[in-house]
Parts: structure tokens; C-alpha cells; sequence
């Protein structure tokens, strides 16, 4: 089992800089690679407002969290995966785009580096698929937020070698986080069961059951989550959201996998969620206030 010293994290956003973050807070020199300059620099700053945000709040000294930061580089050069021990893709939920990505990435990574990929939904296979290394291929699903959220799902698709099941095992436990192992199915464990629930929420408040305050406190308050339904879309992003609802839809032809149409209405209308500053909820006043969502 090899260990982890140098990982490259394609894409970012959201996801590709909580990886980036929790990474480097565990002393791997970390590159995280996106499409253009402005970008690679998004990613950057957020990765600083996170580490100033864990010192703040006492989740890591500060010599920590500036030893993080010296060990993050942002790049827009997928030739920096050369070097890595591991290639970490958190770039759009869309298996056409992944795959063209890691067809490039497969001719510059050394053989012996491992791919992983944090995709919701999408079958981990058909990525390893396009390499030329299917073995050393794992799924590596992370939970936003990334530095808060302690588990990590170790997906073995079928051609993944037991190996590098336990080279993802041993990774995971040297980030801080805790596994679970899941088969390559559409949504692993945590989605297959998220998702409909997702998607209810949004139903019901479609359907005029409550208002976006009152299902998100029924939840927070009749069953204990630490955040409602409709607040945990925004979170998790409503084009994303709308991306996991149509592969998962795809998979199983089941009516509470597909994307309910407001989520395909807000998108549509650039209301994103938290990363645009709109969606169930308005971000640009604080604490972010429950909007109702007319038509
Ligand atoms: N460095 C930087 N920031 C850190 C940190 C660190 N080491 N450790 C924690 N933080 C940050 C977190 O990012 C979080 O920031 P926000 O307030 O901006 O969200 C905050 O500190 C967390 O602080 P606390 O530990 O005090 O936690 P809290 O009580 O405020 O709870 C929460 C915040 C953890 C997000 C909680 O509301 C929660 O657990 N919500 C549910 C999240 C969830 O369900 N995630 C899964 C989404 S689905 C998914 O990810 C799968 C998919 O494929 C779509
Ligand atoms: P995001 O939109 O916040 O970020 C995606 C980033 O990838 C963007 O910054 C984009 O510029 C970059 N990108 C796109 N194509 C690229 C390429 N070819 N090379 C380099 N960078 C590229 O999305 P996200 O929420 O971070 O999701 C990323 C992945 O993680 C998706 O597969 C998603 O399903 C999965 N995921 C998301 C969540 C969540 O809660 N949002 C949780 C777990 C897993």
C-alpha cells in the first residue's frame, strides 16, 4: 500500500477546494487544477476564506492553517498532475465531460498514479473505463461541506483492484475522515437515499404543502437534521442537484430519482442556490432569508 505525498484535485469549485483544503490541512502538497486563470484564482481565495474561517472558529491553529496554505497551489495546467500520487476529479456532474478529462489526464499522469473521482451519481466504472488503468480507478465521494463533513464513500467499481481499495482506505483515514465502502451503483449508499428526500421537499413545497420556512423547520426541528431540505439543496447547488437527479433517473426509471421541474425553473433562471446567491433562500442578507418561489 503506497503512501499519499502529492495529490492533483481537477476542478475547483464547491467540492475540488474543500478536497484541496482538507488535503493539505493533512500534510500533502496539493495542486488544484481549473479550466482558466480567473478560475484557478476563485478557487484559491475560497480555499483562504475557509482555512481563516476553520482558525477563526478554533478548527485549526494558525500556524496550521498557514501550513495549509503554503502547501495549496492553484494551477490551470493539467500537465501538474505529473508527479501526483493521486488525481482527485471534482469537475461538473456530466460523464462526457469527465471522461474527456481524464482521457488527458491518463496520458500525463505516471502509471502508477491512482484516479479517483468524487462523482454523486454517475457509474464509476464507465470513467475507469476510458483509462488505460481501470485497477487503480476508485470513487472517492466527498459530502459538502468538505472541511465539516467527516465521511468519505470508498466506491470499488468492478474493475478496481483490491489494492487500491485499500491504498483509498488507508487515504481517507490519512485525511482525517471516516469510510464507508459502497458497490458502484447510481447514488452509492448516501444519495440513493438522499436524493428522493431532496426531491420531496421540493415537491411538496411546489404542491403548496408549506412554505420554504416551515418544511425546512419541520425537518430541522420534528426530526433533528442539522439543516432542512430545501436550505441542503442550496447548499449542495440546484444545478447539481438537477444533474444527480437526471443520471439517477436515467438509472432507475423511478419517479422519485427525476429532477422535479421548479428545480429545472430556477436553474433556468440562474438561481443556483448558495453559490449564486440565490435559491430557496436570498444569501445576500444575513442571516440568508426563505424566499416564496411564485408560478
Ligand atoms: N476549515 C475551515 N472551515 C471549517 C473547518 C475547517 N477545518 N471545519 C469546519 N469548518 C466550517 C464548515 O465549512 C462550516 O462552514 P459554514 O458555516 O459556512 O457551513 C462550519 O465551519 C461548520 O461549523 P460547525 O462545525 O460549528 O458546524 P455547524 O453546527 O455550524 O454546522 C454544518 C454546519 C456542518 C454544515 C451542518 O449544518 C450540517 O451538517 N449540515 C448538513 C450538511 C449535509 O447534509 N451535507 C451533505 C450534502 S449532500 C452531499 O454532499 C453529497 C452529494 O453528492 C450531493
Ligand atoms: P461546482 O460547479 O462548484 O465546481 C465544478 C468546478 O469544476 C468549476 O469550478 C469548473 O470550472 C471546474 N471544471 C469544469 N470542467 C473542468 C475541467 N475539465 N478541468 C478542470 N476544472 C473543471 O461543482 P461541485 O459542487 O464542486 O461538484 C463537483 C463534483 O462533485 C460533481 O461531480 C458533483 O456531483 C460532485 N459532488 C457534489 C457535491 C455537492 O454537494 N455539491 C457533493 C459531493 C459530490
Amino acid at each position: 500500500m503506497s503512501e499519499i505525498r502529492r495529490v492533483a484535485v481537477v476542478g475547483g469549485g464547491l467540492m475540488g477546494s474543500g478536497i484541496a483544503q482538507v488535503c493539505a490541512q493533512a500534510g500533502i502538497e496539493t495542486c488544484v487544477i481549473e479550466v482558466d486563470a480567473g478560475r484557478a484564482a476563485r478557487a484559491q481565495a475560497a480555499i483562504e476564506r475557509s482555512v481563516h474561517k476553520g482558525v477563526e472558529r478554533g478548527k485549526l491553529s494558525a500556524a496550521d492553517g498557514a501550513a495549509t496554505l503554503h502547501r495549496i497551489r492553484a494551477s490551470t495546467d493539467l500537465g501538474d498532475v505529473a508527479g501526483c500520487d493521486l488525481v482527485i476529479e471534482a469537475i461538473v456532474e456530466q460523464l462526457e465531460a469527465k471522461q474527456a478529462m481524464w482521457r488527458a489526464v491518463d496520458a500525463l499522469a505516471a502509471p502508477t498514479t491512482l484516479f479517483a473521482t468524487n462523482t454523486s451519481a454517475l457509474p464509476v466504472a464507465d470513467q475507469a473505463a476510458v483509462t488505460a488503468r481501470a485497477d487503480r480507478f476508485v470513487g472517492l465521494h466527498f459530502f459538502s461541506p468538505v472541511p465539516a463533513m467527516p465521511l468519505v464513500e470508498v466506491v470499488r467499481a468492478i474493475t478496481t483492484s483490491e489494492a487500491t481499495v485499500a491504498t483509498a482506505l488507508a487515504f481517507v483515514r490519512q485525511i482525517g475522515k471516516v469510510s464507508i465502502l459502497a458497490k458502484d451503483t447510481p447514488g452509492f449508499i448516501v444519495n440513493l437515499l438522499l436524493v428522493p428526500y431532496l426531491h420531496d421537499a421540493v415537491r411538496a413545497y411546489a404542491q403548496g404543502v408549506a412554505s420554504v420556512a416551515d418544511i425546512d423547520t419541520g425537518m430541522t426541528l420534528g426530526t433533528g437534521v442539522p439543516m432542512g431540505p430545501l436550505a441542503l439543496c442550496d447548499a449542495v447547488g440546484l444545478d447539481t442537484m438537477a444533474h444527480v437527479g437526471r443520471v439517477m433517473f436515467d438509472a432507475f426509471h423511478e419517479a422519485r430519482y427525476a429532477t422535479p421541474p421548479l428545480i429545472h425553473r430556477m436553474v433556468a433562471s440562474g438561481w443556483l442556490g448558495r453559490k449564486s446567491g440565490l435559491g430557496f433562500y436570498d444569501y445576500s442578507v444575513a442571516p440568508p432569508q426563505p424566499r416564496e418561489i411564485r408560478g
